[in-house]
């Protein structure tokens, strides 16, 4: 991986650091790249299409990982998170309190109620793409309804500002903006990243206003942006599983993600059908 000074924390790709203030560089991506980076992208979102529609009372975490995985070795692709610094399953599957890297397990039976965090990425010609959703199972409660709608739409905010000549952390901002008025917690130790010939390149995307401006946008950056957002305090607390990641007041959380690309208009979402 890079050369970030808290990566040897092993269990979590991108402990953000706020002290760390370096411009970093981003790949601007060829035209032929962005070609594999699209489809790379529509792959992933058909996956994600039919891991939401089998969502239900009943199926395990584990049912859905390896549906999950045959979806995406069935479209000649390999799932970027298996045996990823040893993530030991192909899709992050993370239930009510869990934020992400929940792993996939044959006892943990979803619930009517409950929200289900899927991510999920794969590697189609050299290229990744990631992508995250939330589900309901079943119905579910109108609180954790506005949780998840709220999470998906601070995405949207943010990729408003994802514009050529704007800078990362316009991006940053637009999402806590939006997020802050509903007074829920953003998680601060977990970012979106880069992406391109591998799943987290330079640079950090933090979904919290920060400080500096961050590098400048241009044309040919491919981007994971990816809100994790708690419906109580932003603290997160990381299991002894070595990836579970759990809101700290065991409050709610959900995710959202798409693998985006900077244009010279408006960014284009990679991980939509
Ligand atoms: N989408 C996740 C991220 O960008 C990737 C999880 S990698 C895994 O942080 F190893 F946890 F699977
Ligand atoms: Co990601």
């Amino acid at each position: 991986m890079e050369r970030f000074p808290w990566k040897k924390c092993s269990l979590q790709l991108r402990r953000f650091s706020v002290k760390d203030g370096k411009a970093m560089a981003v790949t601007i991506k060829s035209a032929r790249e962005i070609e594999y980076m699209r489809e790379a992208g529509r792959l992933l979102a058909e996956v994600h299409e039919e891991l939401g529609a089998f969502i239900r009372p009943g199926i395990s975490t584990l049912d859905i990982d390896m549906l999950g995985e045959k979806l995406i070795r069935s479209r000649g692709c390999v799932p970027n998170f298996l045996n990823y610094n040893g993530y030991p399953a192909s899709i992050c599957v993370s239930v009510n309190d869990e934020v992400v890297h929940g792993i996939p397990n044959a006892e943990r039976i979803l619930q009517e109620g409950d929200i289900v965090s899927l991510d999920a990425g794969l590697i189609y010609k050299g290229y990744h793409s990631d992508a995250a959703r939330t589900h309901a199972v079943g119905e579910i409660s109108e609180e954790a309804k506005k949780l998840i709608q709220v999470t998906r739409q601070s995405f949207f905010e943010g990729i408003k500002a994802a514009r050529e000549g704007n800078h990362l952390h316009d991006i940053s901002a637009a999402i806590d903006d939006y997020v802050s008025t509903f007074g829920y917690g953003i998680v601060r130790d977990l970012v979106g990243h880069g992406i391109g010939t591998q799943l987290h390149e330079d640079a950090q995307i933090p979904n919290f206003r920060q400080k500096r401006t961050g590098v400048r946008l241009q044309a040919g950056m491919t981007l994971a942006v990816e809100p994790m957002i708690n419906a109580g305090g932003w603290q997160v607390d990381f299991m002894d599983d070595g990836w579970t990641v759990v809101t700290r007041d065991h409050s709610l959380s959900a995710h959202y993600e798409n693998t985006i690309l900077i244009t010279d208009g408006e960014p284009e979402i990679l991980t939509v059908l």
